[in-house]
């Protein structure tokens, strides 16, 4: 039983393989926090709280003159705002007395098979014989308010996902205020932080710090997950590296604003809570409404950093990705867009596909520009009908000259997106976010379709799905390509203004569904300014999203790797670029180029027709390499090797397929040492009792000689050099 429930001690437990939570109901219906982490076998884990006598606690008046319990000085499964807890609450409803004081104790509980769908959310899947979920209903008796806490556990991976559904089951209407997803009391603070950070063209940069006294934590008020903090955050000790010691990490599957914070209390205790951003968000329950909050995944590893990210990338792969594409070879494709940007014509794009087609590329995307005036991005944004000046003979044309090219079409759509100068806003002036009487922001020229309009999806869908649909298109880049300001929407009453954003997002989901349903093989890619919202709420509705607008394979190196702190390679978008760089005027070599792209869904972004033969020869190799070696890469386990954050000359990993039978390995040396010393590597996650061939040299080790004693890498001379390796266990 991975949920038990101890009638007479009232404790929860909640078991994954490897991990144990805890919770018990204490006086007064609280709900108290016992524990997290490695799995217990002991059940009576109430003896963990204890009864703190502090001067200035603040306790319920019941329990006068015995001071010894606050709700200030235990540890809470689900704090509520106003009722002695001065550490940051998860929870604040506004009933009938207007003071968001909200006092919710336990009422009942249901544990059962399966994992419940969140209405209109992204979230982890699982079926009746691969989950429990628990339900605990908190009930504030004043209000009428009822807040359900959902917990799910995974028979096959350490990871708990919660959420919570708040319903009012009173006759008048209230407000939310503030409504979190989880609540993480910690009975230490000996914890560092690690948070990925960035900005356009360098997103999910790794960051660690120490926990210190007060807040702390990453937030987004952009009205999408941002490139400049993920919604992600791991508590690790210490002493925690890449294979040993405890990370606790909780990854928010949401694609808007969001807080991830860690408050570090008076106790010297740690409480870390996760979910919708509270600022300028609430929500109005009219009575019997419900509101559902995003799901948050945590995972707990003492095995090192490296295990929580492996336990997210199987999780996330399986039981959040979906659709046909979830476990399927995704197509090799060229993307026109570093090769052409908006200047393109048929011919232009047809050259190309030729060209791709001959290297065994699978499917050829057209990115922006196709479409009504587009010839910059100062216009046309919304008028999804092709122009037919540039795609001379039409886009079912086009389409069908690729398909008989033997590839697959893709197209690009910036769907949220509206130009002041396009057809679509001299029709529609109100379909924009905008506050009416103020000014408004522009950004790459643009603004932002008030997504939580009915209409504004409808008239979307209609238009992408008769294109999709007429012309026979296989996948499309969902881009989008600005923060949200001004977020207002004119359907809405003052007192619900505040909602907007996150029926925006509501409203992103909601079309991405309605494609995904009306076109079940249609592969859908993210895409926002690169991976600006690459988030695990996108990576349910789209199984791969471009990782970054910065394609040079250096900076890549690092991009990529801290994106795999929680995201699966099989979705992080990758492709070989020109030389120089279009981001960074660097010269990396084509060899490093498709290397690093290979640990990603591959792809190419480069005009094919300007190569050399020796270049055509190079693609040929990496697109043979990339089909030998997808299914290691894709569905294996990823093992960091060497931290490129930590090390100022070199960055490895691999992969190792399920069965430990194959391994694959990707060297770099991003920076040419003069003297170098004789460098060795040592792999990781090798069965070590068997022996493995290294394919390319014939030579074989067993598993242990290479994770321990490692392998020799060959003198490289230069930036940007790198290598591969390629392992197969012998049979014995
Ligand atoms: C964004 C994307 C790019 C490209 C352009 C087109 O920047 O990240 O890949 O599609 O938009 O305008």
């Amino acid at each position: 039983m991975p949920i038990s429930f101890d009638e007479h001690k009232k404790i929860f437990k909640l078991d994954t393989p490897n991990t144990t939570y805890a919770m018990q109901v204490i006086r007064h219906g609280c709900l108290a926090h016992l524990y997290y982490g490695k799995k217990l076998t002991d059940n009576d884990l109430g003896y963990l709280i204890r009864g703190i006598n502090l001067s200035f606690a603040a306790y319920p008046a019941e329990e006068a003159p015995d001071r010894s319990f606050s709700f200030g000085t235990t540890p809470l499964e689900y704090p509520a705002f106003g009722i002695g807890d001065f550490r940051t609450p998860c929870i604040s409803v506004e009933g009938a007395d207007g003071t968001g004081v909200t006092d919710i104790r336990y009422v009942s509980h249901r544990i059962y098979k399966g994992k419940p769908t969140l209405s209109g959310l992204p979230a982890t899947y699982a079926d009746e014989n691969e989950a429990q979920t628990l339900e605990i209903d908190m009930k504030d008796a004043l209000t009428g308010v009822v807040v359900t806490l959902i917990y799910t556990t995974f028979e096959n991976y350490d990871a708990i996902t919660r959420s919570c559904i708040v319903k009012n089951c009173s006759d008048s209407d209230v407000s939310i205020k503030r409504v979190l997803s989880a609540c993480l009391d910690l009975d230490t603070c000996d914890y560092d932080m690690i948070t990925l950070y960035g900005k356009w063209a360098l997103e999910r940069q790794i960051e660690r710090r120490r926990l210190a006294h007060g807040i702390q934590g990453v937030e987004s008020m952009r009205g999408s997950s941002s490139h400049q903090q993920n919604p992600f955050v791991a508590i690790v000790g210490k002493n925690t590296d890449e294979d040993n010691g405890e990370a606790y990490g909780m990854s928010l599957v949401y694609s808007s604003n969001f807080t991830a914070l860690a408050e570090v209390g008076e106790l010297n205790t740690t409480r870390v809570v996760m979910g919708i951003n509270p600022q300028n968000f609430s929500w109005t329950l009219s009575p019997n409404e419900s509101f559902t909050a995003p799901e948050v995944v945590m995972v707990y590893s003492d095995k090192g950093i490296g295990n929580m990210s492996r336990t997210y990338h199987r999780l996330y792969r399986n039981n959040l990705c979906r659709g046909y594409w979830k476990n399927r070879r995704r197509p090799i494709l060229i993307n026109n867009w570093e090769a052409t940007y908006f200047n393109f014509d048929e011919k232009k794009l047809l050259d190309i596909a030729k060209s791709a087609s001959e290297l065994g590329i699978e499917m050829f995307v057209m990115d922006d520009g196709w479409f009504g005036q587009r010839d910059s991005d100062k216009r046309g944004l919304g008028d999804w009908f092709v122009n037919e000046n540039k795609i001379k003979g039409g886009l079912k044309k086009l389409v069908d000259d690729v398909h008989t090219l033997g590839m697959k079409f893709g197209i690009w759509f910036e769907p949220e997106m509206i130009s002041e100068d396009s057809d679509l806003y001299r029709t529609h002036p109100d379909w924009c976010l905008h506050v009416p009487g103020r000014g408004y922001s522009l950004s790459r020229c643009q603004l932002v379709l008030d997504m939580s309009r009915q209409d504004v999806i409808d008239y979307l869908f209609e238009r992408m799905s008769s294109i999709i649909g007429e012309c026979g298109i296989e996948y499309v880049k969902w881009d989008m390509n600005r923060s949200l300001t001004e977020v207002s929407s004119r359907l809405l009453p003052p007192d619900r203004q505040c909602e907007t954003a996150h029926r925006y997002v509501l409203g992103v989901y909601q079309l991405m569904e309605r494609l995904v349903s009306k076109f079940p093989k249609l592969l859908l890619e993210g895409c926002s300014g690169g991976g600006g919202r690459f988030d695990a709420g996108m990576l349910y509705c789209s199984p791969q999203y471009w990782t970054s607008d910065d394609t040079d394979a250096l900076e890549r190196v690092r991009i990529q790797y801290g994106t795999s702190y929680v995201y699966p390679v099989s979705a992080m978008g990758a492709h070989v670029s020109v030389c120089p760089n279009e981001q960074t005027g660097r010269t990396v070599d084509l060899n490093t180029r498709g290397n690093v792209a290979m640990s990603g869904t591959f792809g190419y972004e480069l005009d094919l027709t300007k190569l050399t033969d020796e270049e055509k020869d190079t693609i040929r190799a990496q697109i043979k390499e990339f089909d030998e070696q997808y299914d290691v890469i894709s569905y294996g386990d990823q093992y960091r090797l060497i931290n490129p954050f930590e090390d100022n000359y070199s960055a490895a990993w691999m992969f190792v397929s399920e069965d430990k039978n194959r391994a694959f390995v990707t060297y770099v040396q991003t920076k040419t040492d003069p003297n170098p010393p004789m460098r060795r590597l040592k792999l990781k996650g090798l069965d070590p009792t068997k022996r493995y061939i290294d394919t390319q040299s014939g030579v074989s080790y067993m598993g242990d000689t290479l994770m321990n004693a490692g392998i020799n890498l060959p003198m490289m001379f230069g930036d940007g050099k790198s290598c591969t390796f390629k392992f197969k266990a012998q049979e014995k």
